[in-house]
């Protein structure tokens, strides 16, 4: 079957309208490019499904297609916010992008059960608000949050700030409904908190990056809202005090310690430097080489929250873990507070082009690690600029890089970023951490895995992959190569 003629079949199911072709007066971007900018694909079309329906027919059509010859596989594509290159196509031209942006209705909300049951199209952000507008907290929470989509966050089973209390995506589904490599619909949109009939299936497409199947619906958890909300943003004198200071938080405010971040002063002096509107505490403090960022969510009342902030702040000032600490007094503040933290990424890709490592280590070791690690990047590749922040309280650090001042960054990039990886990556298995801890592997760690993987996973995983999709239609390249 050529090409044209899947076109054709493309624009039956879904109308012509919704088969976008790249053209002079028809630029694509948004839909080839990857957020940060390292790679543009060429898309044989983006295509643009309303319904599970017609995401099963396109799959179907381009099965039948690559049967037949024509090459073709599957992007699938949520708000294309994605850290590791997996949501834009090849430049090979013979991918189509299925984009689920057209797929965004809430189609049950069940307070009694505590569940949300969604298109995957659905914007996190809308998500959030449809939840706190009935009542409750859907815990998800990450800097994309106006552009990622849920479907996105279950295929990369996101972390965000939110889960040293609630989880990665993955704890907060129950169920989900997917469209197979073959074009079958499995209907899993159970809200059942206990269901031990089997393998677990919505565990395999979680996580998966769209290598197994599409993610059409899918039903969340949603929480209770809190009573009392309190931000506070400290000034630190090492990491080993920022781990001190998260056990500290643990003990005194248990489930109610929501989030806990720490960002270093050059990553603060990024956002200084192109979000100078942004009023950010202690920029510059000498004595104070980081900062973290602690929420304290409250069920009982703000009271409540305030004097045990108040307990916690004062026992951390006195054992020497916290320098200086500002508490928000209202939410415009709070917001404000978690706004400079959540631009770190933004004011990065504004300095340029970087090298990002998203890993997790277990917390008590991550001081040492940064020591050893920074140490070995200095006399290495001297002059690079460490941008390290991240989500602390779960032992995952963005420990990036930035080219020396005044370098060219593409240059750099190109020559250096091997060296750089292979560094860090070596230094995170000694630590016994992990190369991907929350962004995925998409195409961008797809060549690192088996390096740093067992064999006897690796094997396991391609296992899964031919079997579920044996004509590797589904964003082949991506996770696992076969
Ligand atoms: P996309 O980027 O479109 O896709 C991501 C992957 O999932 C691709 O492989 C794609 O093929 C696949 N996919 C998308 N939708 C489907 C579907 N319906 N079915 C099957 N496969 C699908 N990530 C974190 O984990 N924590 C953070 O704190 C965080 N903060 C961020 C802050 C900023 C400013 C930015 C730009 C990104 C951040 N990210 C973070 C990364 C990114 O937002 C998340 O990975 C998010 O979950 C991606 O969602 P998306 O809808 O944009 O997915
Ligand atoms: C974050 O925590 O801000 C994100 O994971 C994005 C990033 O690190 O660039
Ligand atoms: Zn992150």
């Amino acid at each position: 079957m050529s090409f044209s003629t899947l076109l054709q079949n493309l624009q039956t199911i879904v109308g012509p309208t919704h088969v976008l072709i790249e053209s002079a007066d028809n630029d694509l971007v948004q839909y080839v490019r990857d957020w940060r900018g390292r790679e543009r694909g060429v898309a044989l079309a983006v295509v643009r499904p309303n319904s599970t329906e017609q995401v099963a027919a396109i799959v179907k059509a381009c099965a039948a297609s690559n049967k037949a010859g024509s090459g073709v596989s599957i992007v699938p594509q949520g708000g294309n916010t994605g850290m590791v290159v997996g949501s834009t196509p090849d430049a090979s031209g013979t991918q189509i992008v299925l984009s689920l942006q057209r797929m965004n209705q809430v189609r049950k909300l069940d307070a009694g059960n505590g569940t949300i049951t969604l298109d995957a199209g659905c914007v996190l952000q809308n998500v959030r608000q449809v939840c706190f507008d009935a009542g409750f907290l859907y815990p998800m929470s990450l800097g994309s949050q106006g552009s990622c989509m849920v479907g996105g966050n279950l295929s990369t089973n996101a972390g965000g700030t939110q889960v040293v209390r609630f989880g990665n995506t993955r704890e907060l589904c129950l169920g989900l409904e997917v469209v197979t490599a073959q074009g079958e619909i499995w209907s899993g949109l159970s809200g059942l908190r206990k269901d031990n009939t089997g393998y677990d299936l919505r565990d395999l497409f979680i996580g998966a990056e769209g290598t197994l199947g599409i993610i059409t619906g899918a039903t969340m958890k949603m929480y209770p809202l809190p009573a009392a909300k309190l931000i506070a943003f400290a000034a630190l004198p090492s990491l080993d005090a920022a781990v001190s200071l998260l056990q500290l938080a643990q003990k005194h405010l248990s489930a109610g310690l929501t989030g806990f971040e720490v960002m270093g002063q050059f990553a603060l002096s990024l956002v200084g430097k192109h979000f100078p509107q942004q009023r950010v505490p202690f920029l510059g403090m000498s004595d104070a080489p980081y900062c973290v960022v602690l929420e304290n969510s409250d069920q009982e009342s703000e009271a409540h929250a305030k004097a045990q902030f108040e307990r916690l702040l004062e026992e951390a000032m006195e054992a020497g873990h916290v320098l200086d600490a500002v508490v928000a007094e209202n939410m415009t503040q709070a917001k404000q507070l978690w706004h400079i933290r959540e631009s770190i990424p933004l004011a990065q890709a504004q300095e340029g082009l970087n090298i990002k490592h998203d890993i997790s280590i277990p917390v008590s070791s991550i001081p040492e690690f940064v020591r050893v690690t920074d140490a070995k990047l200095a006399e290495a590749f001297p002059g690079a600029r460490l941008v390290n922040y991240g989500h602390l309280g779960d032992g995952n650090l963005h420990y990036n890089l930035q080219a020396p001042e005044g370098a060219d960054q593409a240059v750099f990039l190109e020559t250096q970023e091997p060296g750089v990886n292979e560094l860090v990556f070596d230094m995170v298995m000694q630590f016994q951490g992990s190369i991907s801890a929350e962004h995925g592997i998409g195409s961008l760690k797809v060549g690192k895995l088996p390096h740093y993987k067992s064999p006897v996973a690796m094997e396991l995983m391609r296992t899964i992959k031919r079997a579920l999709d044996p004509q590797n239609i589904m964003n082949p390249g991506r996770v696992i190569e076969v």
